[in-house]
């Protein structure tokens, strides 16, 4: 079977989704082990049917003016901030992203950076393989209890419902800031929908799970700060830019709140120097959906999407149905 398109993967992912789209185009993926400069993209999209994505592209009106003919874009992520789908819409182009197959593992992460942080797990670590552990001590890394206290998660879609459903085993109360009511959540947890002040001034932990949207930047920044418990922590595996990352830093240093568990960044990959020397931060390279399960049912559910759309048919996980005149 001769095979009609020509796609572009902008990096190397699981090999099951350039499998599929093997069967029925000819695939060229990014053959370096890092994001395509945005020269190297340009060049590479020109004559694509179509082009399968990452959060690191920056896919925008330039883009959609090299990529002629290009029949729709698929991203490799749930989150889709690096997409104008304003302008993709009004040319009508389909675009894609990958929910519901990183939930668990996204929410699992969050828990790990919360106990990280709260346990004091790396700066343990650290202190042990130092040499500097002399035996047991009464006093020493001691950290804050999980048991019982209060969970706030910013944004109880899907990846903060399986957040706040994971607290079970450590009999919590839930609080939940969104505009939509959950009722997954309000019925298994008693979870209680508050306003973002009471979020703020109630919560022992925080874990953030909104998309960055232009309403979201910066949702935490010192005057948010302020109104935390000092003795409470942050969780961020949504986007950096929710937190404004110097005034995080302040915070920190200066015990405002307790700590913070982060695996994005605002200025990513650069990392706020002042984080880097604190101990109550913990810091994870924007690794929250990197299970092996995951990454492979991204890279397929991208895979179908891209196909679907090189045959004019609805894209299944479309972010801008619009376009197929649905509303
Ligand atoms: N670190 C990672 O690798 C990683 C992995 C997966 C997802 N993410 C991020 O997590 C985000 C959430 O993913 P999801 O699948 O749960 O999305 P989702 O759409 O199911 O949930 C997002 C929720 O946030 C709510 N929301 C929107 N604006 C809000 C606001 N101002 N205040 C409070 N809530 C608000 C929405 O109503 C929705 O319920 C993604 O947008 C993505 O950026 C990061």
């Amino acid at each position: 079977m001769s095979k009609k398109w020509k796609v572009y993967v902008t990096r190397q992912i699981p090999h099951a989704g350039i499998e599929l789209l093997q069967k029925e185009c000819v695939v060229l993926v990014n053959p370096y082990d890092r994001p395509l400069t945005r020269e190297e993209l340009l060049e590479n999209i020109k004559d694509a049917d179509g082009v399968l994505c990452l959060l690191t592209d920056k896919i925008d009106v330039e883009v959609f003016d090299t990529a002629k003919k290009a029949k729709g874009f698929a991203n490799y992520a749930v989150g889709y901030d690096n997409m104008d789908v304003e302008e993709a819409t009004k040319r009508g182009i389909p675009l894609s992203n990958t929910p519901g197959v990183l939930t668990d593992a996204t929410a699992d992460m969050a828990w790990a950076l919360l106990f990280a942080v709260a346990r004091r797990i790396v700066e343990a670590d650290k202190f042990l393989r130092s040499g500097s552990w002399g035996g047991w001590g009464p006093m020493q890394f001691l950290g804050a209890d999980i048991q019982g206290k209060t969970l706030g998660i910013v944004g109880a879609g899907r990846i903060g419902t399986a957040m706040a459903l994971k607290s079970r085993g450590f009999d919590m109360q839930v609080l939940y800031h969104d505009e939509h009511k959950n009722e997954v959540m309000e019925e298994k947890l008693g979870a209680k929908q508050v306003d973002m002040d009471t979020l703020l001034k109630e919560s022992d932990f925080i874990s953030i799970h909104a998309p960055l949207l232009p309403s979201t930047r910066h949702m935490f920044d010192m005057q948010a700060f302020k109104k935390m418990k000092n003795s409470a922590y942050l969780i961020n595996t949504a986007r950096g830019p929710l937190i404004n990352e110097s005034e995080l830093a302040t915070a920190l240093k200066s015990g405002l709140i307790a700590g913070a568990g982060l695996d994005v960044y605002e200025f990513e990959p650069k990392v706020t120097e002042d984080l880097l020397s604190l101990n109550n931060v913990v810091l994870c390279p924007h690794i929250a959906s990197a299970t092996t399960t995951a990454r492979t049912n991204m890279a397929l559910i991208a895979a179908r999407n891209l196909l679907a759309m090189l045959k004019g048919e609805k894209a299944p996980q479309c972010i801008n149905p619009k376009v197929y005149g649905d509303n």
